[in-house]
């Protein structure tokens, strides 16, 4: 700071007050003390894994939004498939299923779905085509006519057989020839051309497979119940008194909408928000909002709210707008709380469906909107997942002070730690991981975060002890990050995942 302006004394001590007060000069903010946090996950925005049980309660649970499902005829024994990925026509000639034999739900209520297809267009009737009876999937806005129901054979719930809009079944004429028009009685036998043997290949459990799946009346009572009692005070009391000093919070866009937020979203999470800020200041905690869940999503999974798996968010200006205005409410809506200390911009978008581009555009908007609320908050930048350079936000970021840059580490979700031993797990850790984040700790760059990690592995049998080796190792080297670090997460049905199970168990010390 004082390199700012050494010439002019006024200009120096105006700049100096100016400095001091808003960051805005110097390049460099060292914080008065490093971050040592713990997530909030699963609170305000739904992970099915990280507690099941809020999803016990929803009428034909298989069957949410983003389940994709195959469906193999009985009659040829082959596969139906959105020819070309979607466009044209649907056929039943595949023999093995890969994506463009499967169909994305699209949950209407318990007994109506849509289903999209590869191209993310919509199954339906081709109303074109003389007698309209022909099943296509060219239809990029679903209606009425894109509306099917999934009937499953009562005592073997993988035969399901699928009713058009027109009241008739789909059936396989042959391998080609896919059309809605069987009247058959329903007695699921094999030369029942209208029965399909159903496989789910995969499951979505975030905030619109919960609120879309219980419907809006439910859905009120049941994310109301969940918000006053997954995280209450005393877990505020808990982290204070054990060694961290703040928490990360994620949250999604729809919470700048409450208490009406656009459908399936359901209001209140903004008063689960409002008091954790009570919270925090009463037990002296600082509190980083992370916007987990983008409009559109950022990355496709559930933890940014997909619908179906689809990463639709920076796109376009208006998309981008939005998000940066929901950063605005925000910080405009906890700016004088003292406990706020950090806006984290959009956690994890994924590299290369977010644009490097794109994202630099929302930074530089989500920076600015951050700064007309709070001349103090740090702004939390996360690096892109997926093929990305660790230092492709440097260029902005140096120039923003008070920046962050975030990083996630975990020895997960790569094969590169399938076989690895507790030892070799704990080195990668020592060598690789802190090869990283020296990479991209710099004196003159932004600050560095890691904002999620876990003392967890794919190591099967570990004992307590490598437990505890594992997590003081990531511990000794995550301290070196210039911000701090936040561990994922404090409560979850997975005991290692639970940083309150880990202290209460000693298998953390901090
Ligand atoms: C489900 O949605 C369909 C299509 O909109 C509608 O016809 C039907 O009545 C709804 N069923 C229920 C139980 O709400
Ligand atoms: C399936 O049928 C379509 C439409 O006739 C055809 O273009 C395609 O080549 C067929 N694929 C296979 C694997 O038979
Ligand atoms: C891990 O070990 C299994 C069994 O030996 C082997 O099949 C697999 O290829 C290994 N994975 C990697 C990533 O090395
Ligand atoms: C970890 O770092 C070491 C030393 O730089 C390197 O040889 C090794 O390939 C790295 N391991 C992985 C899995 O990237």
């Amino acid at each position: 700071m004082a390199t700012c302006s050494a010439r002019h004394p006024q200009l120096f001590i105006f700049i100096f007050s100016f400095c001091f007060l808003s960051l805005a000069c110097g390049r460099v903010v060292t914080p008065n003390f490093k971050v040592r946090a713990v997530n909030l996950g699963g609170w305000l925005v739904t992970e099915g894994w990280i507690k099941p049980s809020l999803f016990d309660g929803i009428p034909n649970k298989d069957f949410l939004d983003g389940t994709g499902l195959q469906f193999k005829s009985v009659t040829v024994g082959k596969y139906l498939c959105a020819e070309t990925g979607g466009g044209t026509i649907i056929v039943a000639n595949r023999t093995s299923p890969s994506g463009w034999e499967t169909f994305k739900l699209w949950r209407i209520n318990e007994t109506s779905f849509q289903f999209r297809v590869f191209n993310k267009q919509f199954i339906g009737l081709d109303s074109t085509a003389g007698n309209g009876i022909t099943v296509v999937a060219v239809a990029t806005t679903p209606g009425g006519s894109e509306t099917f129901q999934i009937v499953r054979k009562p005592d073997d719930s993988s035969r399901v057989r699928i009713k058009a809009p027109n009241g008739l079944f789909l059936q396989v004429k042959t391998e080609e020839i896919v059309t809605a028009d069987f009247k058959g009685d329903g007695g699921w036998r094999d030369d029942d051309p209208s029965v399909f043997v159903m496989t789910i290949s995969g499951r979505m459990q975030g905030e619109f497979q919960v609120t879309n799946g219980y419907g809006p009346v439910k859905a009120l009572q049941v994310m109301r119940e969940h918000w006053s009692t997954f995280i209450v005070e005393k877990d505020f009391k808990f982290i204070s008194s054990n060694g961290l000093n703040a928490v990360r919070i994620p949250v999604g866009w729809w919470i700048a909408s409450d208490p009406t937020p656009p459908k399936p979203y359901v209001g209140g999470s903004l008063q689960a928000l409002d008091n954790a800020f009570l919270w925090a200041q009463k037990y002296g905690l600082n509190v980083i909002i992370d916007l987990h869940a983008a409009p559109g999503s950022q990355n496709g999974f559930e933890h940014s709210a997909s619908r179906d798996g689809s990463q639709e968010w920076g796109l376009t200006d208006d998309n981008i707008q939005q998000t940066v205005a929901v950063i605005d409410f925000l910080t405009a809506r906890y700016a004088k709380n003292p406990s706020l200390y950090a806006v984290e911009l959009i956690n994890e978008p994924l590299s290369p469906g977010v644009s490097l581009e794109n994202l630099i555009k929302y930074y530089k908007g989500g920076y600015d909107a951050v700064r007309r609320h709070s001349s103090t908050a740090f702004v939390v930048m996360s690096n892109r997942l997926g093929p990305a350079d660790p230092r492709e936000l440097f260029s902005l970021a140096s120039g923003l002070s008070g920046s962050v840059i975030d990083v996630h580490y975990y020895n997960l979700f790569s094969d590169v730690f399938d076989n690895m031993t507790v030892q070799q797990n704990i080195e990668f850790i020592d060598t690789n991981r802190s090869a990283q984040l020296s990479f991209v700790t710099t004196s003159n760059g932004p600050l560095t975060f890691v904002g999620e990690w876990v003392a967890e592995w794919q190591v099967g049998g570990a004992t307590k002890q490598d437990y505890q080796n594992f997590g003081r190792a990531q511990l000794q080297v995550y301290g070196q990050a210039t911000f701090g670090w936040a561990y994922w997460t404090l409560r979850n049905v997975n005991n290692h995942w639970s940083l309150d199970w880990m202290i209460k168990n000693g298998y953390i010390r901090l």
